[in-house]
């Protein structure tokens, strides 16, 4: 009889995308998810903690009974960073569960999971990785035993950036989609601002400048221009630690990788540097639970549990705090 593989149940809340997913050592065994989206103005973290609140329930149900077969080893659950109320909220009921199946929890970072899920789902081994989503916006990669971040934003994530400039301009949360498509009907180029600072870029005088713009320039004008400003500058950092670091790949990750054209700009980047550009499905860039239950599983695997009275959620955990005992 074939023995059954170690599986990891993960849950997902640290912001707009409830999500739980079931994960053995093969593949995705079973995901369910729900998730928020504010029908005015942006993401409040108390109005998603409520959404939350009411929906796992049924997202766990889900999950099990879509998963019935596996046998589940331990409760992985995002510990940070994100909203303090989605935190606590996913938080208690993955220790209930944990308490309940036996099992034992983890506490997984929600930034470093973004990254494991594309090395998996890529088969990419040491890439320098360009994680850019609503809060965050970092380009990083390992070192003895971390993540190191070798440059991030100085203000602003570029998502939140791009969903605020869409508010503004009328469009629903979240803009950054809209303005993707918006700005394929664009015919000229606006120079806006562009800020790298070191190795870091600043987001928040882009779309100043952007809502400036509108005044005297259409919209699809400046949706691509604003595009084109910002990924150039994500697309210069990165650049600049593949070259410091010698490494031959870049990881995209995060819900903003799947913008096409920030795809495109970064394949360009890389066939002129003879490096291999690798991104997973949009489907496991953006918030999802099989990157918390398969980061859950390394972490289960080098013996990273966590006892649940040290289970305090993290809201401004950063990834280079947390120690890599799988790699
Ligand atoms: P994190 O906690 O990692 O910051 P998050 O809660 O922001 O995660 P993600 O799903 O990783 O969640 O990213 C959501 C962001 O991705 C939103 O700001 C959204 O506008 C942006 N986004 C989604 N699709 C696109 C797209 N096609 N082009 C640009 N931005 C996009
Ligand atoms: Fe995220």
């Amino acid at each position: 009889m074939r023995r059954k593989s170690k599986s990891v149940l993960g849950i997902e809340g640290t912001a707009w995308n409830l999500s739980a997913a079931i994960v053995d050592q093969s593949r995705i065994v079973a995901s369910a998810e729900s998730p928020y989206h504010p029908t005015y103005g942006g993401l409040h973290p108390r109005a998603a903690a409520q959404h939350h609140a009411s929906q796992i329930e049924r997202v766990i149900r889900d999950v099990l009974a879509e998963g019935e077969r596996a046998e589940i080893s331990a409760v992985a659950f995002s510990i940070g960073p994100g909203f303090g109320p989605c935190l606590r909220t996913v938080a208690t009921a993955a220790r209930a569960l944990s308490l309940s199946l036996n099992v034992p929890l983890i506490g997984v970072n929600h930034c470093i999971a973004h990254i494991e899920i594309g090395r998996w789902l890529c088969n990419v081994k040491d890439p320098v990785i360009l994680y850019v989503s609503g809060a965050n916006s970092q380009v990083l990669s390992y070192r003895d035993g971390k993540y190191r971040i070798f440059g991030e934003t100085l203000d602003i994530g570029i998502g939140n950036a791009l969903d605020k400039f869409g508010r503004y301009a009328g469009f629903q949360h979240p803009g950054g989609p809209k303005i993707e498509e918006t700005a394929k009907n664009a015919k000229h180029y606006i120079p806006l601002t562009y800020v790298v600072k070191g190795m870091d870029f600043s987001f928040s005088g882009l779309t100043t400048a952007a809502k400036d713009a509108l005044a005297h320039a259409s919209l699809e004008d400046v949706c691509y221009s604003f595009q084109e400003t910002a990924f150039a500058m994500l697309v210069e950092v990165t650049e600049r630690a593949l070259a410091h670091t010698g490494k031959e790949d870049i990881l995209l990750t995060g819900g903003v990788g799947a913008n096409t054209r920030l795809k495109e700009m970064l394949n360009t980047m890389c066939q002129d540097r003879d490096a291999k550009f690798f991104a997973p499905d949009k489907e496991f860039m953006k918030d999802n639970g099989a990157m918390i239950a398969y980061t859950g599983l390394l972490m289960l695997e080098s013996g990273a549990t966590l006892p649940v009275e040290n289970s305090a959620v993290r809201p401004n955990y950063r990834p280079d705090e947390v120690e890599i005992g799988w790699r």
